[in-house]
């Protein structure tokens, strides 16, 4: 982690501050950040610059981990130098060292829905021009998430779905990782 930590040394300051309810539950919402599988089909302009086909790799640490793209298999320079970590239990923090950051927390609210706060970051090096148009194209990827969690969450909340499958580390590390800190948190009161 020494490697990737190293990196975040650089100042971002918050342009834009916002905070909306989604009507998912909080564990949803996280999951979704973990795994890339909808993006193709759920994020086409996200796709259209981004490799969003690889698995996802982890460096995990005892209560937040790093994760992203494998190192060996990306392609764009976003991608290969974008940071994404997962704090627990809630907080999510997006890097492009140097450049820009969105910085989230996902709050529970009820058991079907939660309040996503978000923090749009910059670098002064930035040009000014190019910090709306960042932040436009983010909230519009991110309310494609929102769109599928709700849709995910009305599916739960049919009650057709009593447990959900098994995650491989394998193929779905981050998102087993955060459901054993999850059953962790749960069984020690963490
Ligand atoms: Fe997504």
């Amino acid at each position: 982690m020494e490697s990737t930590s190293a990196r975040l040394d650089v100042a971002l300051n918050c342009r834009e501050s916002i905070s909306h309810e989604i009507a998912s539950n909080w564990k949803v919402l996280c999951e979704n950040n973990f795994e890339c599988y909808h993006c193709p089909a759920n994020h086409p302009t996200l796709a259209a610059i981004q490799d969003v086909g690889e698995d996802f790799s982890c460096e995990f640490c005892d209560r937040y981990f790093r994760y992203g793209p494998r190192p060996d298999t990306v392609h764009s320079i976003q991608n290969r130098d974008s940071l994404l970590y997962f704090l627990w239990p809630n907080l999510f923090i997006f890097f492009i060292p140097g450049v820009s950051g969105v910085v989230r927390q996902i709050q529970p609210v009820s058991s079907d829905r939660s309040l996503d706060v978000r923090r749009y970051c910059f670098s002064d090096a930035v040009d000014d021009d190019v910090k709306p148009e960042t932040v436009e194209f983010w909230k519009h990827v991110l309310a494609q998430d929102a769109a599928l969690c709700e849709n995910v969450q009305r599916g739960l909340g049919s009650g057709r779905f009593g447990q959900g499958r098994l995650l491989l580390p394998v193929t779905d590390p981050a998102i087993q990782r955060f459901e054993c800190m999850l059953h962790r948190s749960l069984s020690d009161g963490d």
